[in-house]
C-alpha cells in the first residue's frame, strides 16, 4: 500500500473539471442571489449540501466568477480569513466535483472498495458545496468573494483519488484548526471549528471503511500555527493563470515559501526515526540551501514541536523518533530552532500521515 499510495503522487494527469464549463441559466438573477447571504439553499436548513442525487455541480458551486463586492467601505475584520478560506474551498469542492464526474458505482467497486464509497464522495461533495457557501456569507459586501480556478490534482483511478482525498482532508483539518488564530469574531471561531469536525468525519470514514484502518490518531490532532503556509502549499494544485483576474492573491499574506516533497527513491519509510530526505518540486532544489547557515527541520505533532538538524547538503532530516507513530506530522524548515515565529519557516510545511499500516502521504 505503501508504494502505490506514494506513486499516485506523482502522477501528472490533467483532469479539468466541467464547473467552468456550466451553462448559466439565467445568470444576472442567480449571480445577484449569490451576492444575497439569506438567498438561495441555506446549510443546515436544505437538503442539497447532503444528499443532492446528481453529478451536476450543486449551487454554488455551479457558480463561475468571484461575487464583487456590492458596497464600499472597509473590510471587516474576518473578511480576508475567509477570502484565503473560501479560494482553499473552492480547491476542496473541485476535487470531489472532479471525483463525481470522473467516476461512478463500478469505478470504487472494481477496486475492491465498499460500494457506498461513490455515493459518500457524492455526499461530501455537498458538504463541500455548503462550506462555500458558508464561507461566501461569512466575507461582508465590502469584500470580493473570490471564485474557482482551475485545479488538477493528477488522480488516476479511484484508489489514487481516494488516498488523495485523505491527503487533502488531513490538511483541511490542519489548516481550520491553525485559522482559530486569526479569527477575530466569536461567531467565526465557532464557524471554523465546526467547519473542521465535518472535515474529521469526512476523514475519519474513509480511513475505516475504504483503508481499513484504526481512525484515530492518539489524543489530541496536530496544531499548526501557520495555517496560510497550509493554504500555499495547495497552490500545487491551481493550475497557473486560470483563476478569476478579480481574485485576491491565494493566500493573502504570502511568503516565499519553498514547496516541498518527500524524495519517494530516499525515503522508503516516514516512522518515527526514519531517515527523511525531501525534494523542492519547484525550481529551488541545491540552490536555496546554503552550506554556510544552519537549517533546522522543526516536526510538529499534537500539541508540540521538536527540532531536527536539516542536512543542506542532501536536503534530508530524521523523523524525531520520540513521537507517537500515530497521526499527522507537520515539517517546516526554519532558520530558527522550533520555528518561533512564521517568517523563521523558509520550507514547507510537508504533512505526513502516520498510520499503523505506514502509508506515507504529502501535501501538495
Ligand atoms: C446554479 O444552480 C442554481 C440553483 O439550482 C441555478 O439557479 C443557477 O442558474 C445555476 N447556475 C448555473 C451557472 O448553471
Ligand atoms: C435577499 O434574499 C432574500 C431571500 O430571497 C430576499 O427576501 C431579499 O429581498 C434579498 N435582498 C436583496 C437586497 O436583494
Ligand atoms: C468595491 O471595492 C472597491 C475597492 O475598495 C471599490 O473601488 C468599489 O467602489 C467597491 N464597489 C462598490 C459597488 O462599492
Ligand atoms: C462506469 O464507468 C465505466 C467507465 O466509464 C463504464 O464502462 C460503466 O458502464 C459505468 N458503470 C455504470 C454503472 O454506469
Ligand atoms: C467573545 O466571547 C467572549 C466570551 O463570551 C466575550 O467576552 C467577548 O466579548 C466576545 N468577543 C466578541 C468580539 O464578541
Ligand atoms: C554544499 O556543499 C556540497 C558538498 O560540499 C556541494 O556539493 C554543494 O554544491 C554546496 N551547496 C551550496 C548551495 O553551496
Ligand atoms: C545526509 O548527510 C548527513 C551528514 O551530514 C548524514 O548523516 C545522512 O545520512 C545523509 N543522509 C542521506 C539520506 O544521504
Ligand atoms: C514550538 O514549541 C516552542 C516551545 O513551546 C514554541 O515557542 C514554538 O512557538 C513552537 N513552534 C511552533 C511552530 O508552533
Amino acid at each position: 500500500m505503501l508504494s502505490f499510495i506514494a506513486s499516485t503522487l506523482i502522477a501528472g494527469i490533467i483532469v479539468t473539471s466541467s464547473v467552468c464549463a456550466a451553462t448559466p441559466v439565467n445568470p444576472s438573477e442567480a449571480t445577484s442571489c449569490l451576492a444575497n447571504s439569506s438567498c438561495g439553499p441555506i446549510p443546515g436548513n436544505d437538503g442539497i449540501y447532503s444528499n443532492l442525487a446528481t453529478n451536476e455541480p450543486p449551487w454554488p458551486g455551479n457558480m463561475t466568477g468571484p461575487v464583487l463586492n456590492t458596497t464600499f467601505g472597509s473590510p471587516e475584520p474576518d473578511d480576508l480569513l475567509f477570502q484565503n478560506l473560501l479560494a482553499a474551498e473552492w480547491i476542496i469542492f473541485s476535487f470531489y466535483q472532479q471525483g463525481v464526474e470522473t467516476f461512478n458505482h463500478s469505478a470504487f467497486v472494481d477496486s475492491g472498495f465498499p460500494p457506498e464509497t461513490y455515493e459518500r464522495i457524492r455526499e461530501i461533495r455537498d458538504n463541500e458545496a455548503g462550506h462555500l457557501r458558508i464561507f461566501q456569507n461569512q466575507i461582508s459586501s465590502n469584500s470580493i468573494k473570490p471564485g474557482p480556478c482551475q485545479y488538477s490534482f493528477g488522480f488516476y483511478d479511484a484508489q489514487s483519488f481516494l488516498a488523495l482525498q485523505t491527503v487533502i482532508e488531513v490538511g483541511s483539518m490542519a489548516f481550520l484548526t491553525g485559522l482559530e488564530l486569526q479569527a477575530q469574531n466569536n461567531a467565526s471561531k465557532g464557524a471554523l471549528m465546526a467547519v473542521a469536525q465535518t472535515e474529521t468525519r469526512h476523514n475519519t470514514w474513509s480511513l475505516i471503511s475504504n483503508w481499513r484502518v484504526d481512525p484515530f490518531a492518539g489524543p489530541v490532532d496536530t496544531f499548526y500555527p501557520y495555517a496560510d503556509q497550509i493554504l500555499q502549499s495547495t497552490n500545487e494544485w491551481v493550475i497557473d493563470g486560470s483563476c478569476p483576474r478579480e481574485n485576491p492573491p491565494y493566500p493573502y499574506p504570502q511568503q516565499a515559501l519553498i514547496p516541498l516533497a518527500i524524495d519517494k527513491n530516499r525515503t522508503p519509510t516516514i516512522l518515527p526515526g526514519s531517515s527523511l530526505s525531501v525534494t523542492s518540486q519547484k525550481s529551488y532544489q541545491g540552490t536555496l540551501f546554503g552550506n554556510d547557515t544552519d537549517y533546522y527541520a522543526v516536526f510538529l505533532h499534537g500539541l508540540s514541536n521538536t527540532t531536527q538538524p536539516f542536512h543542506a547538503h542532501n536536503l534530508s532530516t530524521t523523523v524525531p523518533v520520540q513521537f507517537e507513530q500515530k497521526g499527522v506530522f507537520a515539517m517546516v524548515i526554519a532558520t530558527e530552532k522550533s520555528a518561533p515565529t512564521r517568517e523563521s519557516v523558509i520550507a514547507g510545511p510537508l504533512i505526513l500521515l502516520e498510520l499503523p499500516l505506514q502509508v506515507g502521504f504529502q501535501v501538495a
